[in-house]
């Protein structure tokens, strides 16, 4: 029986390439440029299968490609507003996307951001770099402890949780929680944790939060010029979920008239393109979203969509399955 046809949309981890090919026929975007529509639209035409990433965006217009179409889209990443699902829906395609293995890693660097963003780590080095550090002296780039202060956490799933735990027991730090539903009594527990009923009622309680919802059209500004307004004047604000989550134009008013004490940002509302204004504020920490870039987490996601492809194909439901 012929191999389904697989389009894989960026280069992935050598060995999840190699695994790729022994079990499926498959075309690796071996350039691995950002495809546009039109790349898209020709992959959906032609293939059983696309393997795609957060750099690809499927809008009613990619999905729309005739009667002969992919069966399944085997999302790369956790995250898939970049995928439209309504029309997924309507044209009968299965959509996967690659959970937990990448929840400890995106943790990580929620803490790393934490951590730079109050401890001026990324303007330290910048004086570095700049050949411009003049030597030690008790006022210099003095920044604010982390240890024991509070952290509100919007979006209680795996990554929300993971980062609790490494705040609450390696940093002592409280730990309050806005969740859309319920979080169960056991599971606040377990990370020491208080859920408050809204993000309003929130904002105004931490010295550090940090975004872990989904993003898409329903979350879109969550974080807008009146809820940063809400924030204490010397809290800080980290993304590592979806950048259009955070309305950057509010954030840099925000960070520029320090009504805030800082931001710290792994994703981008129109990455890579950055907003200039946020360019020229020194209190933010910017990096290249690299929430899951480790060795282990993106092999990990490339052996998850290889099991959700294997499953589809197989007639099972993959454990994966988002739409
Ligand atoms: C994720 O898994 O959602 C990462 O942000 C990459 O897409």
């Amino acid at each position: 029986m012929a191999r389904p046809r697989i389009f894989v949309t960026r280069r992935l981890p050598a060995a999840v390439e190699a695994k790729l090919s022994e079990r499926f026929d498959v075309t690796i975007n071996t350039s691995d440029r950002q495809l546009g529509t039109e790349d898209l639209r020709e992959a959906v035409r032609r293939f059983d299968g696309v393997l795609p990433t957060v750099t690809d965006r499927f809008s009613p217009e990619t999905l729309d490609v005739g009667r002969s179409h992919a069966r399944i889209l085997a999302n790369y990443g956790v995250g898939y507003s970049h995928i439209d699902i309504a029309s997924v829906a309507r044209h009968g395609i299965t959509v996967t996307n690659t959970p937990d293995v990448l929840s400890e890693c995106t943790a990580d660097l929620a803490m790393t951001l934490m951590l730079m963003v109050a401890r001026r780590a990324g303007e330290g080095e910048r004086e570095i770099r700049a050949g411009a550090w003049t030597g030690w002296r008790p006022t210099h780039l003095v920044g604010t402890r982390v240890s024991g202060k509070t952290l509100g956490i919007i979006g209680f799933g795996r990554i929300g949780q993971a980062v609790a735990h490494r705040a609450r027991l390696g940093f002592g730090m409280e730990i309050l929680v806005y969740n859309r539903s319920p979080v169960s009594p056991g599971t606040l527990k377990t990370y020491g944790a208080t859920q408050v009923e809204s993000i309003d009622a929130l904002l105004p309680l931490c010295d550090f939060v940090s975004l872990h919802c989904p993003g898409g059209a329903e979350n879109r500004h969550l974080i807008d010029g009146r809820r940063l307004d809400l924030m204490r004047p010397e809290a800080f604000l980290i993304n590592t979920a979806r950048g259009e989550v955070v309305d950057e134009a509010a954030l840099a008013q925000a960070l520029m008239f320090e009504t805030i004490g800082g931001a710290a940002l792994d994703v981008f509302d129109r990455e890579p393109r950055i907003n200039p204004q946020l360019r020229d504020c020194d209190n933010l920490v910017m990096l290249p979203h690299l929430g899951s870039a480790t060795r282990e987490a993106r092999e990990a996601m490339g052996f998850r969509a290889l099991d959700n492809l294997t499953d589809f194909f197989a007639g099972r439901e993959p454990r994966d399955k988002v739409a």
